[in-house]
């Protein structure tokens, strides 16, 4: 594996890759690496010829300092297990890099971008997501972007603005990766304590709870989002949202007629987690499996 610091650098690699015609995949993260992100690299590095990984804290899509400055930074660990998952080149630029001295221009993602993550975390979140996700394509210039379908709103919201801008390259959003208990990997999994970790599993364990309603027939949203705060109360947790909606607009859904996702945030502590599943009408579930994830022992 090799390290780009610079955009310069980091095209001067992919030029001579491409010259021979290598299909070329992008894994955009933050750091703090985990089972995720590994499983993310495992699927670029099964479609592409060349994988490229990219670590940066984006300072422009958190809302508060005190998160920001929290978050795990670990670059030789994340290193080693990158070079490790196969990833060919590692972009891990500084942030005079991506924001220089008078670095101006946003993403304005429109309402898609104020609903639930957006209305908790400020607008400004979704923009400055799609703000470095469009900069690190067109730095990297990949055929294939890979987000993980934990972060549904994110994938939606980067979904519209490949197609709204017309950006060649195609999104692949990939399975949750979960603990043994279920809970979605993330890197803020580790600011759990053991007892709110153990608290924890009770947010996919309220999603299943669902699924195994709409199995039953259930089709309602609010009986659905009920089983989930019913189930939630349980380990004294009460979701920030819960909601059926739609999985492109994330639009609020009164019933499910069609695939949906059901999803939820939470705070356990200080911790902020998200989660979500996908539901299809039980009359659809022999044609769609609802949701295909993958369960790795912690
Ligand atoms: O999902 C993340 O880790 C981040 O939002 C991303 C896509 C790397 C952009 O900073």
């Amino acid at each position: 594996m090799t390290l780009a610091r610079d955009v310069a650098g980091l095209r001067a690699q992919l030029a001579q890759l491409r010259a021979g015609g290598a299909r070329v995949g992008l894994v955009p993260t933050m750091g703090a690496i985990h089972e995720g992100h590994l499983a993310l690299v495992a699927t670029a590095r099964a479609h592409c010829d060349v994988v490229v990984a990219s670590i940066f804290v984006n300072p422009r899509q958190f809302d508060e300092a005190a998160d920001l400055l929290a978050y795990p930074r670990c670059e030789e660990r994340d290193a080693e297990l990158l070079a490790a998952a196969g990833v060919d080149i590692l972009f891990a630029p500084d942030s005079e890099e991506v924001y220089p001295h008078g670095f101006a221009t946003t993403v304005e993602v429109g309402p898609l971008g104020e609903r639930f993550e957006g209305a908790v975390r400020g607008r400004s979140h979704f923009a400055g997501v799609a703000t470095i996700v469009l900069k690190l394509l067109h730095m990297c210039s990949p055929d294939v972007l890979y987000l993980g379908r934990k972060d549904a709103q994110q994938v939606a919201v980067i979904r519209r603005m490949v197609q709204d801008l017309d950006l060649p390259v195609e999104l692949v959003a990939c399975p949750t990766v979960r603990e043994a208990d279920g809970l979605a990997r993330s890197s803020r999994n580790a600011r759990l304590s053991a007892a709110e970790r153990a608290r924890a599993a009770a947010l996919y364990a309220s999603l299943r709870q669902a699924q195994a309603l709409v199995q039953s027939g259930e089709t309602d949203a609010r009986a659905l989002t009920e089983a989930v705060r019913e189930r939630l109360s349980r380990e004294g947790i009460t979701p920030e949202y819960c909601a059926l909606v739609c999985p492109d607009e994330l639009r609020e859904l009164p019933k499910l007629e069609e695939e949906a996702l059901l999803i939820l945030a939470a705070r356990i502590g200080q911790t902020r987690l998200i989660d979500n599943i996908a539901l299809a009408p039980a009359w659809r579930s022999q044609s769609a499996p609802a949701e295909q994830e993958a369960l790795c022992s912690a």
